[in-house]
């Protein structure tokens, strides 16, 4: 039975890959802190199927208490999955430090953790928010990722960096996969397209920070998760930097107009400056990622954003959310 140790396996991508790790057989332990960044109750909710497998092991533990990571986790481990993060970019501003803390010497915890323990297999999920405000659309790995506009990407870019110094030096297959605004199921409710929805089934309006121009490259979940698990299994490079985007770019108004369709809602508007670190478009190439890890993006929008609304609807109570 192959073994993954999953950092942040109570979250949106994590518990989505835990699910698919378990239902492959694997031997999954999860290190999260049930950070109060969003409703830990939700998180509760997401590992609630996986506490039903005897393969499975819940280490509640924070990644910056590298004693406790040594003393609680066995680590017998094939690949480690490194995902927990503070995420967020406008949140980032505010907590600088807090993000420093758990994004970078976090990961670099994680990394020490797996050069002791000998792990010759480690996936890291970056960011497409590390390109900053590249004008060159759409953003290749080869791009340069030097002039980040948040702490959030900073950190990022910092967690890359950490991860090729472990591979030079240690032999660590390093993967960082920079992933492109991930929605679907339990989709953090942060992130624009839960927080619209919920607002929109609400009645109440819905902010748009800007003209409604910015552009995101929204990939599904179950793209993500495709391109994770041939992360973990790739084992033919060094150390590599990969998209993991859906290479379309949707703007923010036709974003609204696609869950006005799916709700049958008409949005209230409520326009509001631009925030800053906010970048104008994301737009991935996914050349590499289909090179490398045969990543084919499969779910379209409008089909993802329908799958993402029945699941809002049937899970979630508004009286209380
Ligand atoms: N969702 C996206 O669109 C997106 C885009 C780019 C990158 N990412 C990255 O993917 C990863 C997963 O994102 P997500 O959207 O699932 O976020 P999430 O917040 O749902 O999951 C992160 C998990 O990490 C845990 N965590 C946070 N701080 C911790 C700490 N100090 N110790 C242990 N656990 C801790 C949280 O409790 C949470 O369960 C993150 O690294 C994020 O930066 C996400």
């Amino acid at each position: 039975m192959k073994s993954a140790l999953v950092t942040g396996g109570a979250g949106f991508i994590g518990s989505h890959l835990v699910d698919r790790l378990l239902s492959e057989g694997w031997r999954v332990t999860v290190v999260d802190n049930f950070d109060p960044f969003y409703d830990p109750g939700s998180k509760r909710r997401n590992i609630a199927p996986h506490l039903e497998y005897s393969n499975y092991t819940l280490v509640e533990a924070d990644i910056r208490d590298m004693e406790t990571l040594r003393q609680r986790l066995s680590g017998e481990y094939d690949v480690i999955v490194h995902l927990a993060a503070k995420a967020g970019v406008r949140p980032s501003i505010r907590d600088p430090i807090g993000y420093q803390e758990v994004n970078v010497r976090g990961t670099q915890n994680l990394l020490e953790l797996a050069r002791e323990w000998g792990v010759k297999q480690f996936v890291f999920a970056s960011s497409s928010s590390v390109y900053g405000v590249n004008p060159n659309v759409p953003w290749r790995e080869d791009d340069c990722v030097l002039m980040p506009i948040s702490p959030y990407a900073a950190t990022k870019v910092a967690g890359e960096l950490l991860g090729h110094v472990y591979s030079y030096l240690y032999g660590i297959r390093f993967i960082a996969l920079r992933l492109f605004t991930v929605y679907g199921l339990r989709q953090r409710p942060d992130l624009a397209i839960h927080k619209f929805a919920r607002k929109m089934l609400k009645g109440e309006p819905i902010p748009i920070y800007g003209d409604g121009s910015t552009r995101r490259d929204y990939t599904y979940i179950d793209d993500i998760i495709q391109g994770v698990r041939a992360a973990m299994e790739c084992n033919s490079i060094s150390y590599e930097v990969i998209n993991l985007g859906n290479n379309r770019t949707v703007s923010l108004l036709e974003m609204v107009r696609a869950l006005e369709e799916v709700l049958d809602i008409k949005a209230q508007l409520d326009f509001q400056p631009a925030q800053p670190g906010d970048v104008v478009q994301t737009w991935a190439d996914v050349t590499k990622a289909e090179r490398l890890l045969k990543y084919r993006p499969k779910v379209g929008f409008k089909d993802g954003l329908a799958l993402f609304v029945q699941w809002l609807i049937d899970h979630v109570r508004f009286n209380t959310a």
